[in-house]
């Protein structure tokens, strides 16, 4: 199992660490700056080879290595800076992934696809048009990151164990993400057993905000994301079929066509194997509009 991931700094790292930790295949780590991913590569197999772990890192500026990939992270791109929303980021990186789509084209078209680079819904939906790919095959995270931090934000403020939390965020990975308290659970009682409103409330909020928070203290967020990568690569690799949360290109799905935004979803061996449509109330629901109003007119600035 090969696994190619574009963009070799510290997620495309952490992403490149995460999946060799898992066991799930070989990566090949690729970026345009000379020895970046050569020396990252090295650190990582120096890691693995001491916790007995043969699969093997390999760093690289060619891109034609990346032949026979059966999944590719798009990780390269700018990163946020301290007060910057993940928006801002647009134009300079639709530029950078519209490039790397046309080697993507070239030497690993039928490759299942996670984009990760941000603002991650209007790009996921750059990549998919770009390719022509298949909406299965072509997806986005980013409500994996958002729902790695509603569930530690629901541990601090329950004091339960991580381990009993279940929980969903869904709609645009940015300014309108909509962490699900109604879909939320621990140990199967609803989340709404727990918390009050205001608590409620603040979960969101703190949810939304505490990447910039991260960013702000120390530059990028990195460990979440790799993890998260990792998990949606090990759902469709062994086949779990497991319901995470994924930036899919709709057709018709809440209502929508034509744009990419964040469903919980099955992810299986064939990727996207099933969107699923669950009842929102009307609160929910404005949400999840808004957040398709911002990836659309973001869309609209990309003359796909
Ligand atoms: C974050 C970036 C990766 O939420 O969007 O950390």
């Amino acid at each position: 199992m090969k696994i190619t991931v574009i963009g070799a700094g510290r997620v495309g790292s952490s992403v490149a660490l995460n999946c060799s930790m898992r066991e799930l295949g070989d990566i090949l780590l690729l970026d345009i700056v000379q020895g970046l991913p050569q020396g990252e590569a090295m650190d990582i197999n120096h890691q693995l080879a001491e916790r007995g772990i043969d699969c093997i890192v390999q760093g690289s500026n060619n891109y034609q290595e990346m032949k026979g990939s059966e999944f590719v992270v798009v990780v390269a791109g700018v990163g946020r800076k301290p007060g910057m929303t993940r928006m801002d980021l647009l134009k300079t990186n639709a530029e950078i992934v519209k490039d790397i789509c046309n080697k993507i084209k070239s030497y690993a078209q039928n490759s299942n696809i996670i984009v990760v680079t941000n603002p991650l819904d209007p790009l996921t939906y750059l990549v998919i048009k770009s390719l022509e790919g298949q909406r299965t095959k072509i997806m986005g995270m980013g409500g994996m990151l958002d729902l790695s931090r509603f569930k530690d934000h629901i541990r601090t403020v329950t004091g339960i164990s991580r381990d009993s939390i279940q929980a969903m965020v869904i709609s645009e990975h940015g300014e309108n993400m909509l962490p699900l308290v109604r879909f939320s659970s621990i140990g199967g009682i609803p989340l709404s057993h727990f918390i009050t409103a205001e608590q409620s409330e603040n979960l969101i909020n703190k949810t939304k905000k505490i990447a910039a928070e991260v960013i702000s203290l120390k530059g990028a967020t990195v460990y979440a994301p790799g993890n998260a990568v990792s998990t949606m690569v090990e759902s469709i690799l062994k086949n779990k079929r497991t319901i995470l949360p994924v930036s899919a290109l709709l057709e018709g799905e809440y209502g929508y066509n034509d744009v990419c935004i964040g469903v919980p979803c099955v992810l299986g061996s064939e990727g996207i194997e099933r969107i699923i449509e669950i009842k929102l109330n009307e609160d929910e629901m404005k949400v999840l509009d808004l957040g398709v109003q911002s990836v659309r007119e973001a869309i609209k600035t990309l003359s796909i």
